[in-house]
């Protein structure tokens, strides 16, 4: 086992409740930084302590508004670089503009391989995240990515459900089948899948359901929630054919008006999710969400001792 020079975790704005967690998860005080804005709203950013020859890590989810949020953890990694920190890891448990990943059209960018190049120009040794939208975008870095994945955090918590059985788990669309289909080997189900067509950015029709999910409950497994047009869609199309409960597990929800509108008047019986990103469900609505600052600190400490994170996820 080897050990780095002493580890310190700083955090930006975008969740520092999650940071202030994973530091008690590992044992460490957070870092002090000053992390604020200049009058004409450009990030100021200051490390009040010596950091020089320290294996640092920076918590940042680039959740909304996302290219504030990129922009911070790009000013900080620049700050600490320049103090001589030995190592810099930004652990990034939502990896903002993810869905971004390849050239569906002409003349668009590909902004995921965009973010990923400008935080390795900003002096970014390592990445911690989770649940990428499509786990090819590890590719995007030519620097080591770690990527955890919520599904223990959430199997813990399903297993406390009561009647859950008979159970099917249900991709909301194709991309996700190979997510899915890790839940169904964990719990030990059947598989099925919803086809779906995109409209627009917040609207999407379900075209078909392949699988059986008659008398059955459904779990739908996801990355993300954005407008919750694809889960409370999938649903539906669920409850037509005959499904009993749904409930949905997703790993990341950036959630805004329209999504939790849509959850509340939806079929979903639940909606289970993490604190990948600062999310505060209304009061009443139907979301759980999940804690994974100790998963992301047991990563932290992992990388810190240049131990296995993958061996995290044996079962
Ligand atoms: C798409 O492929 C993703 O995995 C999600 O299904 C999608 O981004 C969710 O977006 P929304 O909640 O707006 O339908």
């Amino acid at each position: 086992m080897t050990t780095h020079n002493e580890m310190k975790i700083f955090t930006g704005n975008a969740h520092p409740e999650l940071a202030r967690r994973i530091c008690n998860s590992v044992g460490v005080q957070l870092g002090d930084a000053t992390v604020t804005q200049f009058a004409d709203g450009e990030s100021k950013v200051r490390i009040n302590e010596d950091i020089r020859g320290r294996d640092i890590f920076i918590v940042q989810p680039t959740s909304q508004p996302a290219n504030e949020y990129i922009m911070e953890l790009l000013i900080l990694v620049d700050a600490i670089r320049r103090a001589s920190a030995a190592r810099i890891t930004a652990v990034m448990p939502f990896f903002g503009y993810a869905r971004q990943d390849r050239k569906d059209r002409p003349r668009v960018p590909i902004t995921a391989k965009l973010v990923a190049n400008i935080l390795v120009a900003a002096g970014v040794n390592r990445v911690l995240t989770m649940d990428l939208h499509a786990q090819q975008i590890q590719g995007f870095f030519d620097i080591p990515v770690d990527h955890l994945y919520a599904r223990p955090v959430m199997l813990r918590y399903l297993r406390t459900k009561k009647n859950l059985e008979p159970l099917v788990v249900c991709s909301p669309d194709v991309g996700g089948l190979k997510m899915a289909e890790a839940y169904a080997q964990a719990l030990g189900v059947g598989l099925a899948t919803v086809a779906k067509r995109r409209k627009s950015d917040t609207e999407v029709d379900p075209i078909y359901l392949i699988g059986e999910v008659k008398d059955l409950n459904v779990f739908l497994v996801d990355d993300l929630t954005s407008t919750a047009g694809t889960l409370t869609s999938a649903a539906r199309i669920c409850k037509e054919n005959g499904a009993r409960e749904v409930f949905a597990g997703v790993s990341h929800s950036v959630l805004g008006e329209l999504g939790f509108q849509r959850l509340r008047d939806s079929d979903l019986t639940e909606l289970i999710t993490t604190n990948s990103t600062p999310i505060k469900p209304p009061a009443g609505s139907k979301i759980e969400v999940l804690c994974i600052a100790s998963l992301l600190g047991e990563g932290i400490k992992r990388i810190h001792h240049d131990e296995s994170v993958s061996s995290l996820f044996e079962t």
